[in-house]
């Protein structure tokens, strides 16, 4: 591991993204000994004028404290305000930026780095808007100046454009400034626990091994489901709509790492070139495999136009032209202001000849309560001889009581420190991933594909099911 000092600066320190994820985390990987006292200096950067301590008391209020929180935790979030700091300044001037490198070269300084190397993480927590001049301002302002090594790294988070040309200027804007080992592009479902491990089950279990194709899959669905709407962020909501918001990053990640051939070796940019591979056999959608929903009441936010035709909900089909996918369905789902909130992968393999009791699924539940299950054909216990289905479950919080869950964001920071790339969307990936979308989300825009209507708190359109049905998946029994 690293020595020396390190710096966590979070851009947009004062924002929603901040409180809620950037800044427990941070506390969470400091509990654990990741983040030690002696080296590391958080700063936030952001235009409100506040002091330091303003700041930290926004941020307390979202670190686990006061009723049930242990006095030990208490003494912890103290410890943990007292590494942050604040500087404000705006998101296009120098000024701003140079008393930011006074503070983080001061703490530098105060950590004795001449014998250590100095690093420099910039986490954005900022709209996409100022990413360009964001970056272009660490350039000339922050970098990491020291001759005994260390780095300077950015941390962005989606979205990345609005399609593939907006996609690829913003990455052109960014590549021009920073090298792509010195980007992280956040995508917070690769650090979910189950998502991380998909490759572990496919490529280290004989179960699978021989199974995962065309020859016994028959189809594969990723869903999302969400029981709240767009509350209170229906303005940017309005401007991306489900595919952008959930189904061009976090599902179709998440297609890549159960679709993917097995990488030659466990390094970030194997890993990073099958999942490419995968997104660039996705053949074009076809109209009739996508339904789009839009749930009652949606327009009721001033923010969105009363004729918003932004999908809340969206169903399609993908299909994988190559040897071991072709005329296997991956069906991608996601709703908001459903009736449940989950997240799944669901395999259904083909029918048994003359089985009649239902098909073997198996199925990865993302969240809430992480589990694995597989269903299939048993004798029911008795003197009779009759065949039900039941399941095989592993449930994560019964066999690993004892072993918390990290979260997916703490996991990622981190990776970024530690300067693993493997859960980090790639330039190519990010291009290949709006390349799937870009045609069927222009016609969205300008109305040539419609959203229909659904009531909130449903399992979403109709039309939705009656697509999963015509994919060939088939209801089965249990949970
Ligand atoms: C975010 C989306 O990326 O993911 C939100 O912008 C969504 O709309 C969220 O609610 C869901 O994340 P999780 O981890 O709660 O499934």
């Amino acid at each position: 591991t690293e020595t020396g000092s390190l710096s966590i600066v979070v851009l947009g320190a004062s924002g929603d993204l901040a409180k809620k994820k950037t800044f427990p985390a941070l506390f969470n990987l400091y509990r654990q000994g990741f983040l030690h006292p002696d080296e590391v200096c958080i700063l936030g950067y952001a235009r409100t004028k506040i002091s330091d301590d303003e700041l930290r008391n926004r941020i307390r209020g979202y670190l686990p404290h006061g009723k049930g929180a242990s006095n030990d935790q208490a003494e912890d979030v103290s410890k943990f305000l007292q590494l942050i700091k604040y500087v404000s300044g705006s998101y296009d001037s120098e000024e701003g930026f140079h008393s930011l490198d006074k503070e983080i070269s001061a703490h530098e300084l105060s950590k004795h780095t001449a014998e250590g190397s100095s690093r420099r993480l910039f986490y954005f927590a900022l709209p996409p808007s100022v990413y360009p001049s964001v970056c272009k301002m660490i350039k000339n302002c922050c970098m990491n100046k020291s001759d005994c090594g260390g780095w300077t790294r950015i941390v962005v988070e989606k979205p990345f454009g609005k399609d593939l040309e907006s996609a690829e200027q913003l990455s052109t804007q960014i590549g021009e400034l920073f090298d792509e080992p010195q980007i992280y592009r956040i995508d917070h479902y690769l650090g979910k626990e189950l998502v991380q491990n998909l490759l572990v089950l496919r490529f280290a279990n004989r179960f699978f091994l021989p199974l995962w194709n065309r020859d016994n899959i028959d189809n594969v669905q990723i869903v999302f489901r969400e029981d709240f709407g767009t509350d209170g962020r229906g303005g940017y909501f309005d401007q991306y709509g489900i595919i952008r918001d959930i189904i061009q990053n976090h599902l179709l990640q998440v297609l890549c790492l159960v679709a993917m051939e097995k990488p030659v070796s466990l390094k970030p940019e194997h890993i990073r070139d099958e999942k490419v591979k995968v997104l660039q056999s996705v053949i074009p959608l076809k109209d009739e495999e996508v339904v789009l929903g839009q749930y009652d009441g949606y327009t009721e936010d001033p923010t969105v136009p009363d004729n918003s035709n932004t999908p809340t909900f969206a169903t399609m089909v993908l299909r994988i032209h190559n040897e071991r996918w072709e005329g296997v369905p991956f069906i991608l789902k996601a709703g908001k202001a459903l009736n449940s909130r989950k997240a799944e992968i669901r395999v259904q393999f083909k029918d048994v000849p003359g089985q009649k009791q239902g098909r073997n699924e198996f199925v990865i539940r993302l969240q809430p309560s992480e589990a694995m299950y597989m269903k299939l054909t048993v004798k029911q216990p008795g003197l009779e001889m009759s065949t039900i289905q039941s399941e095989l479950d592993l449930s994560y919080g019964q066999r690993y009581q004892g072993f918390p869950i990290p979260e997916a964001y703490e996991r990622l920071i981190l990776d970024t420190i530690r300067g693993d790339q493997q859960h980090f969307v790639r330039r190519d990936e990010l291009k290949a991933a709006w390349e799937i979308f870009t045609p069927l989300l222009h016609r969205i825009d300008r109305g040539e594909v419609k959203s229909v209507s659904y009531k909130p708190g449903s399992r979403g359109p109709v039309e939705a099911d009656q697509l999963l049905e015509r994919a060939g998946y088939v209801q089965t029994h249990g949970y």
